[in-house]
């Protein structure tokens, strides 16, 4: 196996089975660190220096092993942490309970530990594999805002398109699935701007037809960049079609209504919205109502969902989100 990632962390009241774990997976070039309290767990999981993997046992408390996977679950800081529970036979009615919590693995005491080893390795090297595909992503991030460094007037647009669509995904009840997609739109939508050459992209003033016709090709050079990496595949459709309308004068596919799903209705309102708000070379920002009020005329002429916005401007004037 490879020589990283190694740091397993268990999470049990009775250090006795860990400790016997503990040896075995010393000698197979594990790292094991051990805490007898929930809260603990939670510490070191948001510390600098994150295991790579959780075991915990049943009888953990404050919080409960089950409270623990949920959180790590629900929680896309965390990334792909697997969690492994080792479930005591009385409590296997629990079972289903620990499978909807979301655990990578359930093992019913005793456990052989050779087999907990064995299950141990094979998330490891799962976990491999997932920290390169964030590795890529954090690349495509890198990227984008490298692009967007290269003009003062869209530097963190990205940052907060994402910030604002998951807020606006969170408000109209979306699934974690959905808000880490909204997350990935968000940040990699305009990343086909890297392929458009900075005469065009640094530009002030209105384009020229010519120069707006190579800008509409953003969009699909961001596709193309992003649909060979796996984890970004979700958000493909975000980038593609982020200047679509709902009226089909959109591009780059001139999609209608029917066909532009509700997450890239999302992406369309809250980048526009942040566009409206910021500076650029040709206006200042228009205030929060100025930027709504551009917002409603453009859902009059048919360009974007009313539904969302009226979303957006709840959250937007309730919360003082992006106010
Ligand atoms: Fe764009």
């Amino acid at each position: 196996m490879n020589s990283y990632p190694t740091k397993v962390l268990i999470g049990q009241e009775n250090s006795s089975l860990s400790d016997a774990f503990k040896s075995l997976f010393s000698e197979n070039g594990l790292d094991v660190q051990l805490t007898t309290n929930g809260n603990q767990v939670l510490d070191i999981i948001r510390s600098e220096n994150p295991p790579d993997l959780l075991l915990v046992d049943y009888s953990l408390r404050n919080p409960t092993a089950l409270e623990i996977c949920r959180m790590v679950k629900s929680d896309p800081e965390l990334g792909y942490l697997p969690v492994i529970l080792i479930l005591p036979p009385e409590m296997r009615s629990d079972e289903v309970l620990a499978v909807e919590a979301g655990f990578d693995d359930i093992l019913i005491h005793p456990v052989s530990p050779h087999a907990l080893l064995a299950r141990v390795q094979s998330l490891l090297r799962i976990k491999i594999l997932m920290d390169g595909m964030d590795d890529a992503e954090s690349v495509l991030y890198a990227l984008t805002r490298t692009m967007e460094a290269k003009d003062q007037f869209t530097m963190g647009h990205a940052d907060r398109v994402a910030h604002y669509a998951v807020d606006l995904g969170k408000s109209m009840g979306l699934s974690e699935e959905d808000l880490a997609i909204l997350r990935q739109g968000g940040m990699l939508h305009d990343i086909g701007k890297i392929a458009i050459p900075d005469v065009i992209l640094s530009k002030p003033g209105v384009y020229t037809p010519d120069e707006f016709n190579v800008m509409k090709q953003h969009p699909v050079f961001g596709c193309q960049i992003c649909q060979k990496l796996k984890s970004v595949r979700g958000a493909i459709p975000l980038i593609r079609n982020h200047h679509e309308k709902l009226d089909g004068t959109g591009y780059p596919d001139g999609l209608k209504a029917v066909s532009i799903p509700l997450l890239v209705r999302i992406i369309n309102v809250t980048d526009i919205y942040d566009a409206l708000r910021s500076r650029r070379s040709y206006k200042e920002p228009f205030s929060m109502e100025k930027s709504l009020e551009i917002l409603w005329s453009e859902v009059e002429k048919g360009w974007w969902d009313g539904h969302v916005l009226k979303e957006w401007e709840k959250l937007v004037i309730s919360f003082k989100v992006a106010g």
